[in-house]
C-alpha cells in the first residue's frame, strides 16, 4: 500500500534493536484517514470468503481491526492481555511470548462471543515473530473456529513470523513489508 509506505518513510523512526517506531500515525496517535483506507484494503482482499468476525489483540491492533470491521460490516473482538496466570472457565486463553519485551502474556477471548462454525480474520499492526497471530490461532483451534487469514499492517519480513505462518498455509496479507532497518535509520521495503 503506497500511501502507508510513504507515511512510514516520512514519519517512521528506527530505534536500536530493529524496532520501527510509528507512534505518529499507528501506535499512539492514529491517522484516521489512513487507518480507514487500511480497513478498506483488508476488506477488499478478504471479501466474499464468508468471514463472520474480526479478531485482534489489544491494544495497537484495535484501530486497524475496527476499521476493517467497519468496512466489512462485521463485529470485532480484541483479545485481552493479562500478566497473571488466571484461568477462567468462561474464556479461551493462549500464552503469547514477546521476544521484544521478554515477557509472556496470557491473551483471552470470552466464550460468550464465539460461536462454533465461525470464520475469523486476524488483524494486527505488526508481524515480527508471529506470536500474537499464533496465539489467536491457538484460541481459534480450541473454539473450533476457522481462520480465513491474517491481515497485517507492517510485516518485518527479516523476522521469522511471516514465513512460519505462510509455511503453515495461513494466508498472510501485509500492507507494507519491511526487509531491513538500517543503522543510519532507513527503512527498506521488499
Ligand atoms: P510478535 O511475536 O507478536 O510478532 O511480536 P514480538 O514478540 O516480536 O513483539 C512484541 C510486541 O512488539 C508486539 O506488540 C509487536 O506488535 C510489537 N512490535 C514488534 N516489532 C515492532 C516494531 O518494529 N515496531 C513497533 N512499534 N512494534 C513492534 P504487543 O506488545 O504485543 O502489543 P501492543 O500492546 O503494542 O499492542
Ligand atoms: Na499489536
Ligand atoms: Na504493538
Amino acid at each position: 500500500m503506497q500511501e502507508l509506505k510513504e507515511k512510514i518513510e516520512k514519519y517512521g523512526t528506527v530505534l536500536p534493536g530493529n524496532v520501527l517506531k510509528v507512534d505518529g500515525f499507528l501506535n499512539h496517535q492514529v491517522d484516521t484517514d489512513l487507518m480507514y483506507k487500511i480497513g478498506q484494503e483488508f476488506a477488499k482482499h478478504f471479501q466474499n470468503q464468508g468471514i463472520t468476525k474480526i479478531w485482534t489483540v489489544e491494544s495497537s491492533g484495535i484501530a486497524p481491526a475496527v476499521m476493517t470491521g467497519l468496512a466489512m460490516h462485521l463485529p470485532v473482538i480484541f483479545a485481552r492481555k493479562h500478566k497473571s496466570l488466571t484461568l477462567n472457565d468462561n474464556m479461551y486463553t493462549a500464552d503469547v511470548y514477546s521476544y521484544t519485551k521478554n515477557t509472556t502474556n496470557r491473551i483471552s477471548i470470552s466464550k460468550k462471543y464465539v460461536d462454533k462454525g465461525e470464520k475469523v480474520l486476524l488483524i494486527d499492526d505488526f508481524l515480527a515473530n508471529g506470536q500474537a497471530v499464533e496465539g489467536m490461532m491457538e484460541i481459534a483451534d480450541q473454539a473450533g473456529v476457522e481462520v480465513a487469514g491474517a491481515g497485517i499492517v507492517i510485516e518485518k519480513s527479516f523476522q521469522p513470523g511471516g514465513k512460519e505462518l505462510r509455511d503453515k498455509g495461513v494466508e498472510v496479507y501485509s500492507l507494507a513489508r519491511v526487509k531491513a532497518l538500517t543503522d543510519d535509520g532507513h527503512v527498506v521495503f521488499n
